[in-house]
């Protein structure tokens, strides 16, 4: 240390004082005072010193959560105070706790007449008990509980856990094991889930095994990248650390030097209370950010469970009083395909019902058709369901012993539904790399015609002012719109008579409606909906093509292109789609062509589009611009307000020239536009040396261009 200049010594030990700090309102206390961004600018200024300086990376600096090498096993450690576990009271009805109370009076000797015992009653939490041995305050191991005599030294990844505390506050003592469940987070399981899935890996059934999973990790890379949190609940080995005489008051201590422990606890008094407990958390389960399955009574006082003692393996002081399971066994009848807004189809496991997390479930989600192969579910199975908070019913896997020798064959989502959506009828298709298969009649479909509609009318779409969400539901609901082709045939008469709206309104809508049929090419090609083209593909296909005719006439090329031919590659037909004209448009590639393809050959949307045109819809008709883009590769931002015309009009007008507008300036930015009262983006042009063009230098361009 000598080497190090004094001062850096004391910033290093300061940030990682206030670093630990922010880590305790953050994890324990759940009141964190400083945005994430600041907490990284401390944790790279504490980095920097340590690589100038390599003498200050001690054990408990923050920046020492993840480094260690990749494992072949995991040490055996033996614990120096075994873990047990706890009985189980199966009756989750009150008597489970009342059954407690009564072998403790028993145990203890009380009489009818003595006071009611004192619990600490807490919650079970479903994840792995692990072991933390800090001594002289700082974590050097932790352990799982393997067979209670004998863990693994699972130290590296439990010090990527960000609730453990590497280093205890203000306790000294030679050695304190602190003992806990790591568990991880609902909401982190959905998500981790869904980016094993999207990356083609295996999910997990619950978050248990996701929890025990990552701790069991050999790469503490791979475990560091798990979302796992830690709540701690007893004690291991002491030696140096006077105890409280309480276990609340032991749970308080723990909390107060760093560790988080679960609110949800109290002290109760005899049976009464503790069935008061077990009723007040079933009620809050499904609302726990994480799974309990059931609760933990333990005798408050350390004196008396230290009279109470042990029988076999087991305290006699303590016991699990369960609630209904959150998974359940039952029986796949058929494997359905539904249709979402969004024109997505998902499989959805038809079920024998079957009474799990509280209520009776007969559908269950199957994700999508990798999911299902990847399970492998098929109709006769015998299946894992769970159902767990609000989160919607899921198969989770299939019991494979119990398969019936009748049982269907492998899923297959195109062969079932012979390629036709089956609310619709139009054409389903999956592109290449995409996890969903859709149904491709967007306008046409009832599935999705309440979405089409809304985005149909949207402000940047066909801009029919007034027809929001509630006045589409019942547009639809009554049976006056089955898609976009019938507003223009609506009349006031019609919308009056819905509710909440007057003869005035009546008349705006339809006035709105009247004027929306005077649009421009890129706004209808927004409008339509076309699944991966947003306003900028829309603004570039315009002004590729200049007329709808001759996009369409590009997408039935690309579309037949898309056939692979018996004796090319993969690459060569690659190569091929590359020269096709829908592929010539900036920002065009091979899965926004392959959509727009597949648009226009559906009939049912051609079919709409026609009696678009025949209901008065109209734009101008522009000569194809192919190549002449004189904008082309130009990035644009645009900031505050232009006198002659609005930032969107400006942002067509800009893109219908090739250019791109883009939300912020950056090195990239060729041009900021700057109106009156523009702000911070015309500050960050001038620090970047971006030239800025005011209005009357855009209309000049604009017209030369
Ligand atoms: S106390 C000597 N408290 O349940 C008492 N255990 O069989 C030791 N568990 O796998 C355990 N929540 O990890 C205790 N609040 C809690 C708990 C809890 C979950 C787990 C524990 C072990 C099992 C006990």
């Amino acid at each position: 240390m000598s080497s190090v200049p004094a001062e850096v010594q004391q910033r290093a030990a300061a940030l990682r004082a206030e670093l630990a700090h922010h880590n305790y309102l953050y994890y324990v206390l759940d009141a964190p005072e400083i945005p994430d961004a600041e907490y990284d600018r401390l944790f790279r200024e504490l980095q920097e010193l340590e690589q100038t300086y390599p003498v200050l990376r001690t054990a408990d600096s923050p920046t020492q959560r993840v480094g260690g090498a990749v494992l072949e096993r995991f040490a055996p450690v033996h614990h120096a105070v075994p873990m047990l576990s706890i009985r189980t009271e199966t009756d989750s009805g009150p008597d489970g706790a009342r059954n407690f109370d009564a072998r403790i009076r028993r145990e203890l000797g009380l009489g009818p007449d003595a006071p009611p015992v004192e619990y600490a009653a807490e919650l079970k939490f479903d994840g792995l008990a692990i072991n933390l041995r800090y001594e002289r305050g700082v974590l050097v191991q932790a352990a799982t509980r393997g067979d209670g005599e004998t863990g693994e030294d699972v130290t590296q990844n439990v010090r990527t856990v960000g609730a453990v505390p590497l280093r205890l506050r203000g306790i000294e003592a030679a050695v304190l094991e602190v003992r806990g469940e790591i568990y991880m987070r609902r909401d982190a399981f959905e998500r981790l889930n869904e980016r094993q899935r999207a990356a083609g890996e295996k999910t997990f059934v619950n978050p248990r095994n996701a929890a025990a999973g990552s701790i069991r990790q050999l790469d503490p890379a791979v475990a560091a990248r798990r979302p796992l949190s830690f709540f701690a609940y007893g004690l291991g080995a002491v030696d140096g650390w006077e105890l409280p005489p309480t276990h609340s008051a032991l749970l308080d201590a723990l909390q107060a030097a760093g560790l988080p422990v679960c609110d949800e606890r109290a002290v109760v008094q005899g049976a009464d209370g503790l069935v008061a407990f077990h009723q007040r958390i079933a009620a809050r389960r499904d609302a726990l950010p994480f799974d309990i399955d059931g609760v933990v009574y333990k005798v408050n006082s350390l004196a008396l469970q230290q009279r109470l003692g042990f029988v076999t393996r087991e305290p006699k002081w303590a016991v699990a009083h369960k609630y209904p399971a959150q998974e359940q066994l039952t029986v796949v009848r058929a494997i359905d395909i539904q249709v979402g807004r969004t024109g997505k189809l998902t499989p959805v496991a038809k079920l024998e019902p079957v009474f799990v997390g509280g209520v009776t479930v007969t559908n269950a989600t199957l994700h999508n058709e990798d999911e299902v192969r990847r399970k492998d579910v098929r109709v006769g199975d015998t299946v894992i369901v769970r159902r767990a908070g609000d989160v919607i019913p899921e198969v989770v896997g299939v019991v494979l012993d119990r398969r019936p020798r009748d049982a269907g064959a492998p899923f297959d989502l195109y062969a079932q539904l012979h390629g036709e959506c089956p609310e619709c009828g139009s054409a389903i298709a999956r592109e290449e790399g995409a996890a969903d298969w859709h149904c491709t009649g967007g306008l046409y479909c009832p599935a999705q015609r309440k979405n089409a509609i809304l985005h149909f009318a949207g402000r940047r779409a066909m801009d029919i002012e007034g027809l929001g969400e509630k006045l589409v539901e019942q547009l639809v609901d009554g049976g006056l719109v089955h898609d976009v082709a019938d507003l223009y045939a609506l009349e006031v008469g019609q919308i009056a008579a819905l509710e909440r709206m007057g003869d005035k309104s009546a008349q705006n809508l339809i006035d709105a409606i009247a004027q929306s049929r005077a649009t421009t090419l890129a706004r209808f090609l927004f409008a339509l909906g076309i699944p991966e083209v947003g306003e900028a593909t829309a603004a570039a296909l315009a002004a590729h093509f200049g007329t709808l005719e001759a996009l369409q006439q590009a997408a039935t090329e690309y579309a037949a292109a898309l056939a692979l031919t018996d004796d090319e590659t993969a690459a060569a037909r690659a190569r091929r789609l590359r020269g096709q004209a829908l592929q010539q448009v900036p920002d065009v590639g091979p899965e926004v062509a392959e959509r727009i393809a597949t648009f226009f050959s559906e009939p049912h949307n051609l079919a709409v589009i026609a009696r678009l045109r025949a209901a008065g819809v109209h734009w101008p008709e522009a000569k194809p611009e192919r190549g002449a883009q004189p904008l082309a590769g130009k990035t644009f931002v645009l900031t505050g307000t232009l006198a002659s015309m609005s930032r969107d009009q400006a942002k067509e007008r800009l893109q219908a020239l090739g250019a791109k507008v883009a939300g912020s300036v950056s090195k990239k930015t060729d041009y900021v536009v700057a109106g009156s009262e523009a702000g911070s983006k015309l500050a960050k042009a001038g620090e970047l040396g971006v030239p800025v063009l005011d209005e009357a230098a855009l209309l000049k361009l604009l017209e030369t261009s």
